[in-house]
């Protein structure tokens, strides 16, 4: 069939293409632009709605304004504890160095953090980090890192293009040389050309039922990514926050910050009980309270007190929620309460959390500030995404970089809440300079017009066959599908029931059919998702299937607890000759000396120099 003219597509030529406009995209864009490159920035929706103003509670950054035994070790040893030591040692490292300086360049950029007694930037307690860490704005910092590195993006001559969804790579021989997407609202089909591509869009939580996510978080730079040749992994690791609303059922999911607990929120079951006492893991029991007399007394500020376990990492929370649900001491509609009313006064509540006040009293009818949220696990993060270099942001496809949530490696098996908006700054300038570098050594690559064509060809096939698959079925079957099997705990039987199924949806994906023309159409936006959504589904239940321990984010009923020999490994995907999808554990490169050492140190150790004083 012959498809349209590619010489009449409408056309952009840029030197760096970023394909995703949350923390990590921006970030990276305004690296390029600070550079004088001509820098194209794609949003799938408008510029500003990402999942980053979903990390309410902070940015995670070692900066010691409100505790000065703070430090980037600390932080580094909090990272991968929290990430159980899978983390890329590396990624972990620059991650806590950098991650300061980034925090205060917003500052310059105009961020508004809410401030110390003295004038610092305020930060708060997180589940996981040693120290209040948590550079934050109220409990909107996400929405402010956002708005502030949109201002300064704009005036940097960013050229942002808005609505638009990236449908496929394009290569020249080995390397990536531009993108081919379509505009949401006409459906025409644009052709990106540029030196360097970098990916920053985000995960894939859309595949479960209850997340966090919105419509955007379809998997589409994962599967983009493994389609050009890149090599995924960690993606067994899926995070899901302990606090989402549970009720009403029409924003199920929808994020409760930690911030919450950070500020002194308990967690209790429908007895009454404060659970989270008895979940405590042998790993962080030296560092945990262990009544509610030690909690407290940390909670107004008494330094030799341990912190409350509401603040253990989230994978260990989520687990206790999920626990108690199943034991039958669950909430009313299915969760746990969460408490803030009876641990702060109403009109702090309102200064330190206005968007969870809002938010409960106008989606729930709850007033937090007398009564508790009834609170439960909501798909929020994957950890596992496509493999990079640590330093430059480069996949395993020259030309072709990924940052932020789609990236792999900085959070390992669980992430720290927080570390997620440091690890957009950190990582997105990473790639973003990467990117530039390469552009300035490689120059234009080719584009072959066999390939835009036969992309627009998937795409308008949707709209051309006759009849077929509806797709807002197969999404809501892939949800319902993975949530049942490849959910907080998950065992073998049920991880293979999935695989069997996501070929049977695969099957019907292909088929999908969207009816009316291409203008505004959300059945074939939604088709044209299920391929990635798929994808990335896949991947995550492949390596679940394959990681035969629980570590972290990843619980497998069937093998209990970490085993030592899986810590030498990671999981790779990556697509086979045949375009089957190939699943490889491969032993990972051991961490420094002085890296390790802090990583296991004993904190004491660690704060009196005994351990990593000569790590600079
Ligand atoms: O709970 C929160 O505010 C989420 C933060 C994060 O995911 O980093």
């Amino acid at each position: 069939m012959a498809g349209p003219d590619v010489s009449e597509l409408q056309t952009f030529e840029h030197d760096v293409l970023v394909i995703g406009a949350g923390g990590a995209g921006l970030r990276a864009a305004i690296a390029c632009a600070a550079q004088g490159k001509n820098t194209g920035l794609v949003c799938k929706s408008l510029l500003g709605k990402a999942h980053t103003v979903m990390a309410e509670g902070g940015m995670a950054a070692a900066m010691g304004n409100v505790d000065a035994r703070d430090n980037w070790k600390v932080h580094f040893r909090d990272t991968m504890r929290g990430g159980k030591f899978l983390n890329n040692w590396r990624m972990a490292e620059l991650h806590a160095k950098e991650a300061p300086e980034r925090v205060r360049e917003l500052e310059e950029w105009g961020a508004v953090f809410d401030r110390t007694k003295t004038g610092l930037i305020s930060q708060r307690n997180f589940g996981g980090h040693r120290y209040p860490r948590l550079a934050h704005v109220g409990d909107r910092t996400g929405l402010e890192l956002i708005r502030t590195l949109q201002d300064h993006g704009v005036h940097q001559g960013i050229h942002v293009h808005m609505e638009c969804t990236i449908l496929d790579l394009l290569k020249d021989g080995d390397r990536v040389v531009g993108a081919v997407g379509y505009w949401r609202e006409t459906g025409r089909f644009v052709l990106f050309k540029a030196k360097a591509v970098v990916l920053a869009t985000g995960g894939a939580g859309k595949a479960w039922r209850v997340t966090s996510n919105s419509w955007e978080y379809s998997g589409d730079g994962l599967a983009m990514a493994y389609i050009a040749g890149a090599e995924l992994m960690d993606l067994e690791f899926t995070q899901f926050h302990p606090t989402g609303m549970v009720w009403p059922p029409s924003v199920r999911g929808t994020l409760v910050t930690e911030g919450v607990r950070g500020d002194g929120g308990i967690l209790k079951n429908k007895e009454g009980k404060r659970f989270m006492f008895g979940y405590i893991p042998e790993r962080f029991a030296p560092e945990t309270a262990d009544s509610e007399e030690e909690a407290n007394r940390w909670l107004k500020g008494d330094k030799s007190a341990r912190r409350p376990p509401e603040l253990l990492t989230r994978d260990v929370v989520a687990r206790a929620i999920n626990a108690e649900v199943k034991a039958g001491r669950g909430s009313e509609h299915g969760g746990v309460y969460l408490d803030i009313a009876s641990r702060l006064p109403a009109e702090l509540i309102k200064k330190k959390l206005p968007s969870m006040y809002h938010q409960f009293k106008e989606l729930a009818e709850v007033d937090i500030t007398t009564d508790p949220m009834e609170v439960g696990p909501t798909l929020h993060y994957f950890m596992g995404g496509i493999r990079v270099d640590a330093d430059s942001q480069m996949t395993t496809v020259p030309g072709l970089f990924a940052a932020g949530e789609c990236a792999a490696g900085l959070h390992g098996a669980n992430r720290l809440g927080g570390n997620s908006l440091s690890d957009l700054i950190v990582f997105g300038k990473r790639a973003g300079d990467g990117a530039c570098e390469y552009a300035d050594k490689q120059g234009a690559g080719q584009v072959d017009n066999e390939q835009v064509l036969s992309i627009i060809r998937r795409a308008t096939e949707i709209l051309n066959r006759e009849s077929g698959a509806n797709p807002f079925m197969v999404q809501e079957k892939l949800q319902e599908m993975m949530s049942h099997n490849v959910g907080i705990i998950r065992v073998k039987h049920e991880l293979e029931t999935a695989v069997e199924k996501l070929q049977e949806l695969k099957k019907e994906a292909a088929t999908a059919k969207a009816h009316a023309t291409s203008q505004y159409n959300a059945g074939w936006h939604t088709a044209l998702d299920l391929r990635n959504l798929l994808i990335s589904s896949e991947a995550v239940t492949r390596a679940a299937l394959m990681r035969e321990e629980s570590r972290g984010a990843h619980t497998r009923d069937d093998f209990p607890g970490e085993r030592d020999e899986w810590l030498k490994y990671n999981i790779f995907i990556k697509r086979g000759q045949d375009g089957e999808m190939v699943v490889e554990k491969r032993e990972r490169a051991p961490g420094p000396q002085g890296l390790v050492e802090i990583a296991y140190s004993k904190i004491e150790d660690l704060e009196s120099g005994k351990v990593g004083a000569e790590v600079k």
